[in-house]
């Protein structure tokens, strides 16, 4: 049986690379594309492309592509619904690289919809302020992208895949630099990679709460590792909740894309109401912080609330809206003739590793990108079809920054013994965040869930998945304001002088290694 506390002292296979890459989705695999000709080792727990979340994306990528549209409406939108925490320079760059990006995905073979003029068909998403999202087959963008760049990494002689190596420590070099990482094998074994340049092209934290679009495997292990490590985390308390999330009993449960209310899908309640106009100017098109809680205050008065695409999709789901249509058949529900049940659900985690605008963390060897990354970009509340976007930008940026990098790096010392937890042990938490670190939270809630984590702990030792929620947990009870995402039902106010929060490890972790 599989060894579930992992000690430095674990006999284990090891390997020596260049430059290694955590994580295969989009982040991972367009950085290893853009790592060409260098040689470049890609670890992923599960076959390429079959479960990384950027393949189940359904929006698209936001980018200023049509003649009325411009980079900098693009940056001034990204900023307006960050909650007065993005980084102005960090949405400039997303904003003015987006289109370069985009010709590199076509060039790779991604087929994003065209109009009938052979222009880039683009659609309107919540906040912003022109259509600018480019789509693939309606809602098929995630996999599109993900099975060209999957052919790609494979055809391509200077990418080596590492399947099947489930990361889970940073190896540091005890001079404050990463030289590496520790993962297990499928058959509990341990690797260590030694590695001169260790990217975490990580997913995010949607799996530490019971209700999530996101795979249930992501726990936040990236920036839990990269936390453990000593690295600069920032925000973690920033999760943003998607409003229309089916509520089908499905765990995780299906995505009902954002560009359905785009082309003209509502929220109404059980008696067909449309109550989003009660809400804010906006109504359907309001940012999705303000959605979600719109949601969440019609189901706290005991109404269910429904996404009714009859009148603006009707019959041409099946062919526009490909992924929801399929997910909402399997659960029951045809959207052409019925609306579709939903509740707001963890999506994105805007928190994560601090990174420059280069792409590289606090601590000398170790970069990040994708959702696990904090670039400064989404603040606290992410722009819709942002994330793809600032997943390819960046992973650009860091390529661009590891061309001809040299590094002295020390040998590793070791790692801190680390639990891996049984998926039945975190059902309990994950109900705890839904419940207390959802869409509305207070202390009482907060703390209890804190009390969760920290009684798991003792029995799950370094457990990622436990870090990551207490440092969410803690976060979020520090910020005494709602801002973004954040909301607080006792300190439902703004603070206008409250920033960022910085987390950074002030005592070692395990120095000792644990009995058990
Ligand atoms: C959606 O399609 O609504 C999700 C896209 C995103 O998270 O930006």
């Amino acid at each position: 049986m599989a060894p579930s506390l992992y000690r430095p002292q674990d006999a284990g296979d090891s390997l020596r690379r260049e430059i290694v890459i955590v994580g295969a989705g989009l982040a991972g695999l367009f950085l290893a594309l853009k790592l060409a000709p260098a040689r470049v080792s890609v670890m992923s727990p599960t076959p390429l492309g079959i479960a990384a979340a950027s393949a189940w994306a359904q929006g698209g990528l936001a980018a200023a592509l049509s003649p009325e549209d411009s980079p900098e409406a693009h940056a001034a939108d990204t900023i307006a619904v960050g909650g007065g925490l993005v980084d102005p320079v960090a949405a400039r760059i997303l904003a003015e690289e987006g289109p370069a990006r985009i010709r590199d995905l076509l060039e790779l073979g991604v087929a994003f919809d065209r109009s009938p003029d052979g222009s880039l068909r683009l659609s309107l998403e919540a906040a912003h302020s022109f259509p600018r999202v480019a789509r693939v087959g309606g809602d098929l963008v995630g996999k599109a992208i993900m099975d060209a760049l999957t052919n790609a990494v494979r055809a391509s002689a200077q990418i080596e895949i590492l399947e099947g190596l489930r990361a889970i420590s940073l190896l540091e070099d005890g001079k404050g630099g990463i030289s590496g990482i520790a993962a297990t094998r499928n058959d509990g074994g341990l690797v260590r990679l030694h590695a001169d340049q260790t990217i975490l092209a990580m997913g995010g934290a949607g799996g530490l709460f019971r209700l999530t679009t996101n795979p249930r495997e992501a726990r936040g292990q990236g920036f839990a590792m990269a936390f453990r490590a000593g690295a600069l985390i920032a925000d973690p308390e920033f999760v943003q909740f998607h409003p229309t999330a089916m509520d089908v009993d499905t765990d995780p449960a299906p995505l009902a894309t954002e560009a359905l209310r785009g082309e003209g899908a509502i929220l109404v309640d059980d008696r067909g109401r449309a109550f989003m106009g009660d809400y804010d100017p906006r109504a359907d098109l309001a940012p999705r912080d303000v959605v979600s809680r719109a949601i969440g205050a019609e189901m706290a008065a005991g109404r269910q609330v429904f996404l009714d695409g009859r009148a603006a999709i009707g019959d041409h789901f099946p062919t526009e809206f490909p992924v929801v249509f399929e997910a909402a058949m399997k659960a029951g529900c045809d959207p052409r003739r019925a609306p579709i049940p939903v509740a707001p659900a963890a999506h994105y985690h805007m928190g994560g590793i601090v990174t420059d605008l280069r792409g590289k963390t606090s601590l000398d060897g170790l970069w990040a990108c994708g959702e696990c990354a904090a670039t400064g970009a989404h603040g606290a509340n992410r722009l819709a079809s942002n994330s793809l976007l600032e997943a390819v930008v960046f992973a650009a940026r860091i390529a661009e920054s590891l061309h001809g990098e040299q590094r002295d790096t020390a040998p590793a010392s070791d790692f801190a013994p680390v639990s891996v937890m049984p998926d039945a042990e975190m059902q309990p938490l994950r109900a705890a965040m839904t419940a207390h670190a959802g869409v509305v939270r207070d202390e009482a809630g907060l703390s209890a869930a804190l009390d969760l984590a920290g009684q798991m702990s003792e029995r799950f030792p370094g457990a990622l998945a436990l870090v990551a929620a207490t440092q969410i947990l803690e976060a979020a009870l520090a910020r005494q304001e709602s801002r973004g995402a954040h909301f607080r039902a006792d300190y439902p106010d703004t603070v206008p002088e409250a920033r960022h929060s910085f987390r950074l490890r002030t005592t070692p972790v395990s120095p000792s290694p644990v009995e058990g």
